[in-house]
Order: C-alpha cells, then sequence, then structure tokens
C-alpha cells in the first residue's frame, strides 16, 4: 500500500500559496485494510476515509465512468490493481492531476508543471467532458489564478465550448451551481468566472440576463468594486446582479436557489436604484419612503451592506444620494416610540405620529444641508 498527497495541496504548494486542504490517494489497499488500520469510511458512494489522528482524507484509487447526464449517473471503480496514473486521469485539469509520494517526489503524467510554468488550465482527458461542473471549477480556478497571469487552454475552452452546445450546463443542479458562485464571488478576480462562463457559452444557461447588452459590463464593474470593498456574500451577489431589472433578479436568484439573505439583497437593490435614481434633493417623503422599503428601522445592518452594493452599483453623479439617505437614516433612528406612547399616542395614530416625526426630522435636516 502507498499513500500520495494530491490535487490542490500538490497544486498550491508549487505554486508557492499556502495549502489549506490535504487529500491523499492511496494504492494497493482494500477498505477492509483501512478500516484495520483504523481510518473511519465516509460518503457511502466512494471509498474514502478518514485519517484516526490527523482527520485528513484518504481516498483509495479509483477510476470514474460516466453513465447518465449531469452531475449523477457515475460507476466508480476502486481496486488494488487501480494505479496512481488511472487515478490522476480522471482528474479534471493538469495542475490538480499531480501527486507526490510520502519521500517527496513529484508524480506527474499529464504535464501539470508544464501548465503551471505556462499559466495554463488545460483538461487532463477527454474525460473532463463528463461532468460539466468542471466549467464552473475552471472558471473559478481562472478568478483565482489570473492574478498570477493564467488563462484556460485554447483547446480546453474548446471542449468547454462543446460540452456547453452539447446541453450539458442545463442538467446540473442548482445547488451546485450556486456553491461554486458562491465560491467565485470571494476568488481574487470574480469577474474573470463570468467571463469565462460567458466566452463558452455557459453564462446564457446559467445567468443569461448578464448577457443582454452593456450589462454584462456594468455587472462585472460593480462586482469588482463590491470585492475590493472586502463585501460579503450578499454584498457581491447584490452587485453583481444591480443592472438586471428587478424582476429578472428575484427570478433568476431564485432560480438559483441563492441563500434568502442574497435574494433579498439583490431584490431590493434592484427595485431601490430606479427610485434612488429619481430622487430629488429635499424631498423628505421620498427620503423616507426609500428607509421604509429598505425596512432600516429593523435591519439597519442588512442596510449598510444595501448601501455598499448600492455605492458600486450607481454611477458617480448618484453617489451623493446615498449621502443623503445616510443623513435621513442617522437623523430619523432617533424617534422614539416609547416617548409618543407617553405623550398619549397609540394604535394607527402612533404609527402616523412616528411617521411625522421622522419626515419632520429628515426636514430640519434638509434645512441645515
Ligand atoms: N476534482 C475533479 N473534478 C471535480 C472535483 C474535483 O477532478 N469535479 C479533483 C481535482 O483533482 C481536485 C481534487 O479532486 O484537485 C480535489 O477537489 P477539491 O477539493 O474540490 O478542489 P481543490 O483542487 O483542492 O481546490 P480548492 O483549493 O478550491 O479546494
Amino acid at each position: 500500500m502507498k499513500t500520495y498527497l494530491v490535487g490542490g495541496a500538490v497544486r498550491d504548494e508549487l505554486l508557492g500559496l499556502p495549502v489549506k486542504d490535504r487529500d491523499w490517494v492511496v494504492t494497493g489497499a482494500t477498505p477492509e485494510e483501512m478500516l484495520q488500520r483504523g481510518f473511519k469510511q465516509v460518503g457511502a458512494d466512494f471509498p474514502v476515509f478518514l485519517h484516526p489522528k490527523s482527520r485528513e482524507e484518504y481516498a483509495l484509487a479509483r477510476t470514474e465512468r460516466k453513465q447518465g447526464r449531469g452531475y449523477h449517473g457515475f460507476t466508480v471503480y476502486s481496486a488494488p490493481d487501480v494505479t496512481l496514473e488511472a487515478d490522476l486521469k480522471r482528474r479534471d485539469l493538469t495542475i490538480n492531476a499531480m501527486a507526490k509520494s510520502t519521500a517527496g517526489e513529484i508524480v506527474d503524467p499529464f504535464g501539470g508543471r508544464d501548465d503551471l510554468r505556462g499559466r495554463k488550465l488545460r483538461h487532463v482527458s477527454e474525460a473532463f467532458a463528463e461532468d460539466p461542473l468542471r466549467i464552473l471549477r475552471t472558471a473559478r480556478f481562472a478568478a483565482r489564478l489570473q492574478p498570477q497571469g493564467f488563462s484556460v487552454a485554447d483547446s480546453t475552452m474548446a471542449l468547454m465550448r462543446q460540452m456547453v452546445d452539447d446541453g450539458e450546463v442545463d442538467h446540473l443542479v442548482p445547488e451546485r451551481v450556486w456553491q461554486e458562485i458562491q465560491r467565485a464571488l470571494h476568488e481574487n478576480e470574480p469577474g474573470t468566472f463570468f467571463e469565462v462562463l460567458r466566452d463558452c457559452g455557459a453564462l446564457a444557461t446559467i445567468i443569461p440576463e448578464l448577457e443582454q447588452g452593456d450589462t454584462f459590463s456594468a455587472a462585472i464593474g460593480a462586482l469588482r468594486c463590491a470585492h475590493r470593498g472586502n463585501s460579503g456574500t450578499d454584498t457581491r451577489f447584490a452587485a453583481l446582479m444591480s443592472p438586471l431589472k428587478p424582476a429578472e433578479a428575484v427570478n433568476r436568484a431564485a432560480q438559483l436557489k441563492a441563500p434568502n439573505g442574497c435574494q433579498d439583497l439583490a431584490r431590493l437593490t434592484t427595485s431601490l436604484i430606479p427610485q434612488i435614481r429619481a430622487m430629488k434633493a429635499g424631498k423628505a417623503e421620498t427620503l423616507l419612503g426609500v428607509l421604509d422599503e429598505a425596512d432600516v428601522w429593523r435591519r439597519s445592518d442588512r442596510f449598510a451592506e444595501l448601501l455598499s452594493a448600492l455605492k458600486c452599483a450607481l454611477p458617480d453623479p448618484e453617489q451623493v444620494k446615498l449621502g443623503w439617505l445616510e443623513s435621513a437614516q442617522h437623523a430619523a433612528t432617533g424617534v422614539q416610540a416609547k416617548t409618543l406612547m407617553e405623550q398619549g399616542f397609540k394604535g394607527k395614530e402612533l404609527g402616523e405620529a412616528i411617521r411625522n416625526e421622522r419626515l419632520r426630522r429628515i426636514s430640519a435636516l434638509n434645512q441645515t444641508q
């Protein structure tokens, strides 16, 4: 039995990047031998085990063949006679298909080191096409490694286009697509993820609305800004969706099964943009209308995210209005229902008194500005 470090850990070590997870492949062993050595089996589909001490993943060398469409339908073959090379061959990109022996020797049958040097994301074999998720993974690695000069190899781009033309992307489940989008939003150059998807044609299936007219460059510009601001996922996604019409953003976010916070902020951002654009100075009612719609009184954290998304989404001349909104928020937040209740207001009248007091404070602010 032999053990090799594989995948991302070998790639990142050779690139001089910090190694996060370490995955191992074991050749020449049976599941029974692994269990006898104290490993714990995880996952029913693949022969993968956890090391009793380090808790790192050890997988028995395996080959995979695709049977059906989409992400399902793989037949896994794992036995002591499956070689390391056969296991590496089933992998997505050459830079992910290298191994390191316990003696420190690099095993690189598919030219991973050449592609690291040449800064290329290249598929290992035609088996790449058996898993459409790899299109998104490749786009994500492009987004991560773009600052180091990496790009997708022409032959891999051609293969990805072919996969899109064959309808492979239509069969991806939304959960997996969202997982990749979510991770891509936090990569070094998140815009590159969407550029690669557009270039291979997959964007037309995944977020087709982004392809209309000038939408794409506006969306990527807003996303880059949210990335520079070190924003959270909700804000990044809202910035990306910001050039879309509210109904388009809402429907797409739901179809992607984005988490509620992401769906919500994308809805709010897209629905408030036209109102903010139409806003005129000194209109306390309009300012309060926007603050009410954002429910700033109960959701001040989300309002901060909303402002970050809007800062990235609105053109420069509109930015001043975000300052008006912030000042109005600060002025009106101090209105206390308790004080008004002590003055005898209750029920519907209390609601009106709160609103009038907020309006009064926002108007007073406008007069001093
Ligand atoms: N892999 C693959 N095809 C997939 C998923 C994974 O070929 N659809 C292989 C690649 O060899 C990859 C390894 O399994 O390197 C481990 O996958 P994963 O942990 O998802 O990715 P990493 O390459 O470790 O990247 P990350 O840094 O994003 O964790």
